[in-house]
């Protein structure tokens, strides 16, 4: 996160860190106790084999997150029409071996219900363990930073990303700069909070730099993918059900 502030305790719960070989890698965001929403590029060949991850959740600090205080991942799910050259549909899911315990550091974000009501530049949060600068390292400490979603029509103009943007992506920060996410808080939450509940708006997918003018950050559009995503952990739940009868029989 470029031009933010380190995160108080509990202020973003559902934030998670994911890491490979004890090695921040991607943010991610608590939907439910078991699953984890993240960035499709976050999980590209050959980090689409869970045992690669381990999640952290309601730590602040990266020297604070060892091998036992984390969450094996059981199982990744890609978008199947993600497109790792465009970055369109850049969105996957985790499930967790364990459910996460809630408690005031840990706590699940809203999925937002499709078609949704936002301001044009509604109010957002982003959070993550990303570098504060372009080119910058991985930061120890969750960082946070208050961005305003931008129109896509405005995002696709000719001097800001010239019709890169699709349906399945959602524009935020300041096209003046100076306010962004960074390398290694793709994955991690874009939130608003409407009618005092946090929703989560996007997850971090891409941007030209860090923090540029005309270049902000670009989000997957969770609200096209909430009905992807339930259907995902319904078909999840179906399938450990269907096993628990046959070891009945
Ligand atoms: N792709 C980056 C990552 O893997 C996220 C970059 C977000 N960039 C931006 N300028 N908002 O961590």
């Amino acid at each position: 996160i470029v031009g933010g502030e380190s995160a108080l305790p509990g202020a973003w719960p559902w934030q998670v860190s994911l890491h490979v070989q004890n090695v921040h890698v991607c943010g991610g965001s608590i939907i439910t106790p078991e699953w984890i929403v993240t960035a499709a590029h976050c999980v590209e060949k050959p980090l689409n084999n869970p045992w690669h991850w381990t999640a952290f959740a309601g730590i602040l600090r990266q020297s604070f997150m060892f091998y036992g205080a984390g969450y094996q991942v059981e199982k990744v799910i890609s978008h199947p029409n993600y497109d790792s050259k465009t970055k369109n549909n850049d969105i996957a899911l985790m499930k967790l071996q364990k459910p996460l315990t809630f408690n005031d550091l840990v706590k699940p974000v809203c999925l937002p219900n499709p078609g949704m009501m936002l301001q044009p530049e509604q109010l957002c949060w982003i959070s993550g363990w990303g570098a504060t600068e372009e080119k910058g390292k991985t930061s120890e400490v969750l960082n946070a930073a208050k961005v305003l979603l931008i129109e896509t029509q405005r995002c696709n103009s000719r001097y800001v990303y010239d019709n890169l943007i699709t349906p399945a992506m959602i524009c935020a920060g300041f096209l003046q700069g100076n306010v962004d996410s960074c390398q290694g808080d793709a994955g991690g939450p874009l939130v608003t909070s409407k009618n005092n509940i946090w929703w989560l708006i996007g997850d971090t997918s891409w941007g030209s730099g860090c923090a540029k003018a005309y270049r902000p950050g670009v989000y997957g559009n969770v609200m096209v993918f909430t009905d992807w995503i339930y259907r995902q952990m319904r078909a999840d739940g179906e399938f450990v059900e269907h096993h628990h009868h046959h070891h009945h029989h």
